[in-house]
């Protein structure tokens, strides 16, 4: 079976919420009709894949990853109808499409829940996992400290305790029971057969951990996850599984269960490292992340993002790095800080608006080996708003224009999904869409020049990748090696010019300048790039001295 070359290789990613992308019908809602329409800009920014969010029937108290039916469409979004028009709208401009899949828990509105906690004779009552003892059964922090106690839940139907790693509405599934993993896969196949690419496994980590009053584990090593794979590419050959698996980095190569298991990963190791080197104009926690993660050519790949639509989870630095970037980030009132982990903030927000080093970080993010995913809203540098409650904050509408509701709604303000941003730098009338298109020097047409040179560049999907160790350490210099051909990338974190030397053997006459606005001089078979602040400059060349086409892999 293996997963060494595939679509999702190459692909960019954009992971948007349903919700709030765009309404088509004025309800506040977004709406499968309203992302059909949506496709234009899609197609345009030159994304190749869409991850999109759960958008399955549920009581929504954690923005649907507490999914209450795995076969329906939340009325609010549209019916399975749209969903399929839009996959098939999707295709037709070569863009492929991921859905969540939330497996590690239900809703406790799932009907395999209410008849569970109703019948303890069902066959649904092994679905989950009880004890009448909670004192004497297996426990540990709850994943969502600031809300829930514990992972143990009094059930008064049921009489007795259910459960949960995260929030007490969200009962662990036991997938160590057979006929859950067969639920599962029958829901994989139906997505299927609407016609989706592929899955986004939500908490595969935790699907992981032992459960239960007596810690069962599931089979041996990633068992469960090969089945789903097989189960998957039984019906479509080149689908894929993209874990969320935020694990220790020596345990992440397990999830790809040598070429068996997951075809991708998020990395949120380099995703922690690299948006904090950013911000600290300071590099040296990018060479830390590779030292700490496994090598994985040939058996998967990593999914790069800058953020996602959850916390900023610092837990992967170093613990004086930790402290500092709470520090670093937080904002004014300690507002931002959740979960003891984390700050509540997007990119933007991260990095003071500043669209020069928000360009730069995608600029990385989007060299580096492996393959990127963008958090809708990031092209054009959307902020959040701290108003709202816990991860809300970053799931604010789409900021299409300086219209209504920034253009993503004809509703009542007051009957949005959740607010748009219309106060202070990150205003929808100041940050939107229609402004920022075909503006060269906007931060989305720099996304998009990014995007057009990430798939110029085969050497990032299928090459090795290399650190040149140059200084000063503001400024990070790597190298993707493929075949014959091999791509250079320097990035100035710094707040003022830097030069840096560094060798590089391919011919001047064969080296093409592929992106960014840094400058570069090749004598000699050295480089030396020529950086003012925030530039970043990606040169590609053939070690032969042949021109050779971009975009082979
Ligand atoms: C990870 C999702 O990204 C997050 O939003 C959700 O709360 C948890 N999994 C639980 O499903």
């Amino acid at each position: 079976m293996g997963s060494t070359t595939g679509w999702h290789e190459d692909a960019v990613i954009y992971s948007l919420d349903v919700k709030t992308f765009n309404d088509s019908d004025g309800d506040g809602w977004g709406d499968f009709q309203g992302l059909i329409d949506r496709l234009g800009y899609l197609d345009e920014l030159g994304v190749d894949c869409l991850w999109v969010r759960p958008f399955f029937p549920s009581p929504l108290r954690d923005n649907g990853y507490d999914v209450a039916d795995y076969y329906g469409v939340d009325s609010r979004l549209g019916s399975l109808g749209d969903v399929r028009e839009f996959v098939e709208r999707a295709h037709d401009r070569g863009i492929r499409v991921l859905t969540d899949m939330v497996f590690n828990h239900t809703s406790t509105d799932h009907e395999w829940f209410q008849r569970a906690r109703r019948d303890p004779n069902s066959k649904y009552h092994d679905y989950y996992l009880w004890t009448e003892h909670p004192e004497e059964a297996y426990s540990h922090p709850n994943i969502f400290p600031d809300h829930e106690d514990g992972v143990w839940t009094y059930d008064e139907v049921a009489g007795k305790y259910y459960y949960h790693q995260f929030y007490g509405h969200q009962p662990d599934l036991n997938i160590a029971n057979p006929a859950v993993r067969e639920e599962i896969h029958d829901v994989l196949r139906f997505w299927l057969d609407i016609g989706v690419d592929g899955f986004r496994i939500d908490a595969a980590h935790p699907m992981m951990h032992p459960k239960g009053h007596n810690a069962i584990s599931v089979a041996e090593g990633m068992g469960i996850f090969e089945e789903m794979k097989r189960v998957v590419r039984e019906q479509k050959e080149d689908a894929i599984l993209l874990a969320e698996a935020d694990d220790q980095p020596d345990q992440l190569d397990e999830y790809f269960a040598g070429g068996e298991g997951f075809d991708m990963l998020f990395d949120f190791v380099t995703n922690q490292h690299l948006v904090y080197a950013v911000a600290v104009k300071d590099m040296w926690p990018l060479y830390r992340a590779n030292e700490l993660l496994p090598d994985v050519s040939g058996v998967g790949q990593w999914a790069n993002f800058l953020r996602n639509h959850d916390e900023f989870n610092l837990l992967k630095l170093p613990h004086e790095a930790f402290e500092h970037a709470r520090e670093f980030f937080g904002d004014d009132e300690g507002d931002s800080w959740i979960f003891g982990r984390g700050h509540r903030l997007r990119l933007a927000d991260l990095y003071a608006g500043d669209h020069d080093r928000i360009a730069m970080a995608h600029s990385l993010m989007f060299s580096i080996r492996g393959s990127p995913v963008i958090l809708a809203g990031d092209e054009i540098g959307m902020g959040s708003d701290l108003s709202l409650d816990e991860r809300e904050s970053v799931r604010t509408p789409m900021q299409w224009s300086d219209g209504t509701n920034a253009g993503f709604s004809t509703a009542d303000p007051e009957a949005c999904y959740n607010p748009v941003i219309d106060e202070g730098a990150f205003s929808y009338r100041e940050i939107n869409v229609a402004d920022q298109l075909n503006d060269p020097d906007s931060l989305l047409e720099r996304i998009k020049r990014l995007i057009d040179a990430r798939t110029m560049c085969t050497e990032i999907g299928h090459g090795d990748y290399h650190i040149v160790d140059v200084e000063p350490k503001e400024v990070f210099v790597h190298r993707m090696d493929h075949r014959n051909t091999v791509l250079m990338a320097a990035h100035n974190s710094a707040t003022e010019p830097r030069t840096v030397t560094a060798s590089f053997e391919v011919p001047p006459a064969a080296a093409t300048d592929i992106v960014g606005p840094g400058e570069y001089e090749m004598a000699d078979g050295e480089i030396t790039f020529e950086l003012d602040a925030c530039d970043y400059v990606w040169v590609r060349g053939d070690k032969r001295g042949e021109r050779v086409p971009l975009g082979e892999p």
